[in-house]
This record gives structure tokens, sequence and C-alpha cells, in this order.
């Protein structure tokens, strides 16, 4: 028996990374998932690789989650495509100084914020559900590494990022309180570096990426399965009295 037995899940930023392996692992346990990214391909091939495994139904659909109304449009749409909506994990998300200010709240913080405007009430009116948040160690603190930051382009670079995922893990409490009597538990998840297309640009040199592995007690970066196995228990009934949380997956950064 899987944990998500009978479930359904939208995932964002399905495409790749943590929003890929969440969508396999929600499959396979139980769930029948919509995979949802700006990358419509790769959402794509994340569905034929749900499908490959046998698991469970999936589909995919290109979505932009700066895109309120399309947002709104893949609850309705992933519904009637998989016969309901259980679980949504607004997952997608940009990092990198060339996003600068804009692009990364837009995309970060705004993106979830369309999740549950839209997500939470949807969920509430079919009765609960489980929603879950991609946020970050920079959610919770500022970043250190990997190369100095030049003092004048900190809000475009490190600064917008940070903001966007400490804006993430506010919007989760408040949600979560105020949908606690609906059954709709909204929850995030903070990764330390997770060894995604993401951080491929600082795992190139091995000197950086030592230093970066570094930064956490355990020495190393995490693997996209070990966020999706966090995502799985949060959007579980295994989670039913867990809202409001952000649930460190990090190797011990944030415990230093
Ligand atoms: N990799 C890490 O070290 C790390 C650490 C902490 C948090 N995160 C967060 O995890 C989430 C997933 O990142 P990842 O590491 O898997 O990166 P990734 O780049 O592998 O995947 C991100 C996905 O989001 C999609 N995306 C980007 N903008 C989008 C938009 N506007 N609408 C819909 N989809 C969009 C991309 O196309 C991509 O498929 C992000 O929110 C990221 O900030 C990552």
């Amino acid at each position: 028996m899987g944990k998500l037995d009978g479930k359904v899940a939208l995932v964002t930023g399905a495409g790749s990374g943590i929003g890929r392996a969440s969508a396999l692992r929600m499959a396979a346990e139980g769930a029948a998932v919509m995979c949802a990214d700006i990358d419509a391909a790769g959402a794509g091939e994340t569905a034929a690789a749900v499908k490959e495994t046998g698991a469970n139904a999936a589909t995919d659909m290109a979505l932009d989650v700066t895109d309120g109304a399309g947002v709104e449009a893949a609850l309705g749409r992933t519904v009637e495509e998989l016969g309901g909506l259980d679980i949504l994990f607004n997952n997608a998300g940009v990092g990198g100084a060339e996003h600068g200010w804009d692009r990364t709240i837009a995309v970060n913080l705004q993106g979830v914020y369309h999740g549950l405007v839209h997500g939470a009430p949807f969920l509430a009116a079919r009765g609960g559900g489980a929603i879950i948040n991609t946020a970050s160690i920079a959610g919770l603190v500022g970043l250190t590494g990997p190369a100095p930051v030049d003092p004048a382009e900190v809000s475009a670079t490190t600064g917008a990022y940070v903001a966007s995922k400490h804006g993430v893990n506010g919007l989760t409490k408040q949600y979560a309180i105020i949908y606690a009597r609906s059954g709709v538990r909204v929850n995030a998840i903070a990764p330390g570096y997770i060894e995604t297309p993401m951080t491929a640009p600082v795992r190139e040199f091995e000197e950086v990426r030592q230093g970066m592995a570094n930064l956490h007690p355990m020495g190393r970066f995490g693997q996209p399965e070990e966020i999706a196995a966090a995502a799985v228990f949060l959007a579980s009934d295994d989670a039913s009295f867990i809202t409001g949380i952000v649930l460190p997956v990090d190797g011990g950064y944030t415990a230093r």
C-alpha cells in the first residue's frame, strides 16, 4: 500500500530536479500526478517517466506560475484530467543572478502566492487537502557561499532569492493558520543545496563544490529524492496534525 493511494497531485516545476523526483515518488506512492512546468518538454518527459514505471496515471501541461489565471486553470484541469485534487506542490522556482530581483520574486514568491490564493480555497471547497511549498535554507538564514557577493549587486542576486524564500515561509504560516479549520494543511520544505540543474554552476569547479558541500554538517549536497521523500510525508495522512511548519531537509545546514 502506498502512502498516497487514491490521491491526485499537481506538481509545479515538475520538469526537472526536485519537482521531477517528487512526481516520480508521489506516483510510486499511489498518487496520480499532473506534471506542470514552464518547460513543457520537461513536464512531458517527467510524465512519460512516471508512466514508464507503471506506477500510476500521469499527465502534463505547460504552466507559468507567474500567471495567476494559469495557475487557477491548472487546478481545474487537474480535476478534469485526473479526477480530483488532493495535493498541490508549489515547487517551481529559479535561482541565479541572471534572473534579477523582479523575475526571482515573480517566480519564487508570487508563483507560490498564486498557488495559495487559488489552491487553498479550491482544496477547501473540495473538503481539504495538502499544500507544500518549496522554500529553502535561504528562507531561514542569509546565504554565505560560494563566492563573495558584490555589495552593490546583493539585492538582484542572493538578496532576491533570500527575500523570496523568506516570503514563502511567511505565506506558508499565514495560510496554514487561516485554512487550519478547512481541512487544508499548508507546509514548506527548506532544502539545503541539492544536486539539480539549478546548482550545476556551483558544482562545476571542484573547489567550489566541496566548499558548498562543507557548509552542510553532513559534508555533502542533498539528492532530489531526499526532498521528494519529505514532500510525500507532508502530503500524506501521516502528517495529519502538521500544518504551518517549515521543514529543513538540509544535512544540518541550519543547525549550526
Ligand atoms: N537545488 C537546490 O539546491 C535548491 C535548494 C533550495 C531550494 N530549492 C528550490 O527547489 C525548487 C526546485 O528547484 P530545483 O533545484 O529542482 O531546480 P531545477 O532548475 O532543476 O527545476 C526548477 C523547475 O522549475 C521550472 N520553472 C522555472 N520557472 C517557472 C515558472 N515561471 N513556472 C513554472 N515552472 C517554472 C523550471 O523550468 C524547472 O523545470 C525551487 O523552488 C528552488 O528554489 C532548490
